[in-house]
């Protein structure tokens, strides 16, 4: 059995590269799914990577994903701070999840070091950049082989 993970993206995250590179660095969302696609074909996973900027998108991926994948990996960008709706789905999904952050969100504006996500995720990976995802992908790689083992 192949472990299939679902990358989820938020809001804004369609702009990386051109936005705040400052914060975001200059790789492109595509470089981002290149590198997530590149990492999951050396791990053995299968990996579905999308990016939405509408919440109940996100929501209908999130519960689409029960049963179905094992894994999450997401960064709900500026959905982290605001969103239960994103928290009671990924609890209803019954699947773990690793959050992650391009930026170092606690070292920025005291709104960014609120997460709704933190306490019911894994794991949190935060100021890594891309390879925060790459790390991401590799927990899931050793600890669903280990499972299956
Ligand atoms: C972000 C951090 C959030 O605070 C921000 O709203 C984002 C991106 C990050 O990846 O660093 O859009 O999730």
């Amino acid at each position: 059995m192949t472990p299939r993970i679902l990358v989820l993206n938020g809001p804004n995250l369609n702009l990386l590269g051109a936005r705040e590179p400052t914060q975001y660095g200059h790789e492109t969302l595509a470089d981002l799914a290149c590198l997530c696609a590149n990492s999951a074909r050396e791990l053995g996973l299968e990996l579905e990577f999308r990016q939405t900027n509408h919440e109940g998108e996100l929501l209908d991926w999130i519960h689409a994903a029960r049963g179905r994948c094992h894994g999450i990996v997401i960064n709900p960008a500026a959905w982290t701070h605001t969103s239960v709706a994103i928290r009671d789905a990924l609890v209803a999904a019954e699947l773990p999840v690793i959050e992650v952050h391009l930026s170092n969100v606690h070292k920025r504006e005291p709104f960014r070091h609120v997460s709704f996500v933190s306490s019911i995720a894994t794991g949190v990976i935060c100021g890594l950049g891309s390879q925060g995802y790459a790390m991401a992908l590799g927990y899931f790689s050793r600890t669903l082989q280990e499972q299956a083992a």
